[in-house]
């Protein structure tokens, strides 16, 4: 089969990567006699522990194939049809969803503006309201992203805050992790303490960001516990329940072992960091937000898109502000950066002498 002619390098999504070659790996290596499907496989149950190793409080763990299943099946669970869910107006259940939360688990959202993606108490207080109104759809969960879709992170005390929060009103704590292993990273703290200060009720755990082929995980929380049992219909009802199983377990194992996912995020983040080095001083460029993940978010002249387009490829995030969303993941090399630095520098340059 030919080759396609796709741009050579992209900075679009850490989901433009290929396969860690560790995980690759690992899936080769299980790739041989039979095992026992639908998460009663060995490896299943290794990852179960695994994932209880790193997460003591972990009550159950859900493979599923994508990181909106995954997003979808808390609310469907957590929630009743009445009930309603806090989220941020930038986060990917509200705006990169495709309404599968209204949709598929028929449950309301209630987006709120944050601040560089985030949430705080003091701005959610006031959707705390109607209770008991049967007019009204009564908020029952907060879902935060972290590290948020603009790539900012919430510190271990804005977490402690946001669990006061929710503790104070009786809502749920849904913590949308697609790259989970990155804000820990940032933070330099174990998903241990993250989770000792959010203590939430579930967790999307995200794998195929990170360089897995493709495999993501809900998790439940011993707080919510009672969840797990319906969550095992559930997740075959919406179709997420995968037969062989054990593929799908033994990437997240790889990832999950031997620090393979502090490698990863220090490597993004490492890149997003040189990156933004690189960048610092071309006139030209406006940085939007800090650089906490493996995100830039990046103001520059429309017209140096289509020179920039033929070399790279990424999104434009905000067509109105004309802001560019370059992602690093795990193969980004600092002979990317360095080239693509390069390239924004002769764009300015060449404005310049206009
Ligand atoms: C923050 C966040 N949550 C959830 C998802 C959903 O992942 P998927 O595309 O696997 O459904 C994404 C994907 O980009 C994401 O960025």
């Amino acid at each position: 089969m030919k080759a396609s002619s796709s741009p050579l390098r992209s900075f679009g999504s850490d989901n433009h990567s290929g396969v860690h070659p560790k995980i690759l790996e690992a899936l080769v290596a299980i790739n041989q006699g039979h095992a026992h499907s639908y998460g009663e496989d060995p490896l299943s149950h290794q990852l179960e522990k695994e994932i209880q190793r790193l997460m003591p409080l972990a009550h159950k763990t859900f493979l599923v194939f994508n990181g909106t299943a995954a997003n979808v099946l808390a609310l469907k669970v957590a929630l009743k049809s009445h009930q309603a869910c806090l989220c941020s107006e930038v986060s990917h259940l509200n705006l990169d969803e495709c309404a599968a939360p209204e949709r598929v688990a028929g449950r309301k959202l209630i987006p709120r503006p944050s601040h560089d993606g985030k949430l705080r108490p003091e701005d959610l207080e006031e959707s705390i309201i109607r209770r008991g109104d049967q007019h009204f759809a009564q908020v029952r969960m907060l879902s935060i992203t972290q590290p948020t879709e603009l790539g900012t992170i919430y510190t271990l005390e804005e977490l402690k805050d946001l669990r006061e929060f929710c503790s104070r009103h009786k809502l749920m704590l849904h913590i949308d992790g697609a790259r989970w292993a990155n804000a820990a990273c940032f933070l330099g703290v174990s998903w241990e303490q993250m989770l000792q200060a959010a203590d939430p009720d579930l967790l999307s755990l995200g794998g195929t960001k990170n360089g897995l082929m493709g495999a993501e995980a809900l998790i439940v929380f011993e707080r919510a516990r009672e969840l797990a049992e319906d969550l095992r219909y559930q997740r075959k009802q919406l179709l997420q329940l995968p037969s062989k199983t054990r593929f799908l377990a033994a990437q997240m194992l790889a990832y999950l072992r031997d620090d393979l996912y502090l490698e990863i995020a220090h490597w993004s983040l490492d890149r997003a960091q040189e990156l933004e080095q690189a960048i610092s001083g071309i006139e030209g460029l406006h940085l939007q937000y800090p650089v906490q993940s493996n995100a830039l978010f990046v103001q520059f002249p429309k017209t140096w898109t289509k020179a920039l387009r033929q070399k790279y490829f990424f999104y434009i995030w905000d067509e109105q502000q004309w802001v560019a969303r370059w992602m690093t993941s795990f193969d980004t090399t600092s002979e990317d950066i360095h080239n693509f630095a390069q390239e924004l520098r002769q764009q300015s340059q060449k404005e310049r002498s206009l």
